[in-house]
């Protein structure tokens, strides 16, 4: 269970200012663990910065964050690289998230010798499984990432965090700059996925058409703030929040 609470972020409105901009005002919220969530809303609402700080990568400016009751924005070491451990996260541009030069059999290996300390040929066979578990053919081993689709590079992105079997996987605009079909692909491969391993899912995304597809629950952003979060299951009186309905009449569901 992921439970944030009163977890806001702030940066510098520019080197010569002193003043802040809010990216993430105050949010609480709760990620029951196999849950499936959406966070919605307009670009600049802060589903990023919100997802960066429950991903780890990105230290909040006040509140606190807790993963089955343990605090995780603490001094210790261990205690980041536990954070790590149980949530991962697809970044909204996977592919410069890879390293160029290593071939992506070994950049899914990576999390396997960091996490898992795994042997040369145990890491060499698992790295396959979340190939094919990802639709990648295993011959793909070898190559770079320039030398994949954007598809693929974003399935290996997805074999990378789940070599760290991670309770929590955070999907920022999993499926931004596809085609209709690949984007539908894509989605299908990682709800059935969610079903398979039965991790929390956090699905990012602008498009309330695909959030109420993917999650059971939804999150509202706009203008920083956490506006609504409600759990819809065709019942669209769900959302009372004003901006929520607007998207949802927007997206032509009724
Ligand atoms: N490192 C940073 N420094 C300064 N401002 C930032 C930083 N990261 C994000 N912001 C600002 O915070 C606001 C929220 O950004 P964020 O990336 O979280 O939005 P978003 O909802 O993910 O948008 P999009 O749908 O376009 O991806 C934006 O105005 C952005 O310019
Ligand atoms: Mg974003």
């Amino acid at each position: 269970m992921i439970e944030i609470h009163r977890l806001s972020c702030s940066f510098s409105e520019g080197m010569f200012s002193r003043s802040q901009f809010m990216a993430v005002s105050p949010t609480s919220a709760s990620f029951k663990n196999g849950g499936r969530y959406a966070i919605v809303g307009e670009s600049g609402s802060g589903k990023t910065t919100l997802a960066r700080m429950i991903a780890g990568l990105q230290k909040p400016s006040g509140g606190n964050m807790m993963i089955d009751n343990e605090p995780v924005y603490g001094k210790k070491r261990g205690v980041r690289k536990c954070h790590f451990k149980k949530v991962q996260i697809i970044q909204q541009n996977s592919a410069s998230a890879l390293d160029p030069k290593m071939v992506i059999g070994k950049s899914i290996e990576e999390p396997l010798v960091c996490f898992f300390h795994m042997e040369k040929a145990e890491r060499k066979k698992r790295c396959k499984e979340l190939m094919a578990m990802c639709n990648l053919p295993v011959d793909y081993y070898a190559r770079l990432p320039s030398e994949l689709s954007g598809g693929e590079q974003k399935r290996v992105a997805i074999a990378r965090a789940l070599a760290v079997e991670p309770e929590c996987l955070i999907f920022d605009e999993a499926t931004n700059g596809f085609d209709l079909p690949l984007r539908k692909r894509i989605v299908e491969e990682i709800i059935d996925l969610q079903r398979k391993t039965g991790f929390t899912m956090i699905f990012i995304t602008h498009d309330m058409e695909l959030a109420v597809v993917v999650a059971d629950e939804i999150l509202v952003m706009k203008d920083s703030c956490l506006v609504e979060q409600a759990a819809f299951s065709g019942d669209t009186s769900v959302f009372t929040n004003e901006y929520s309905r607007m998207l949802l009449m927007a997206s032509g569901i009724k």
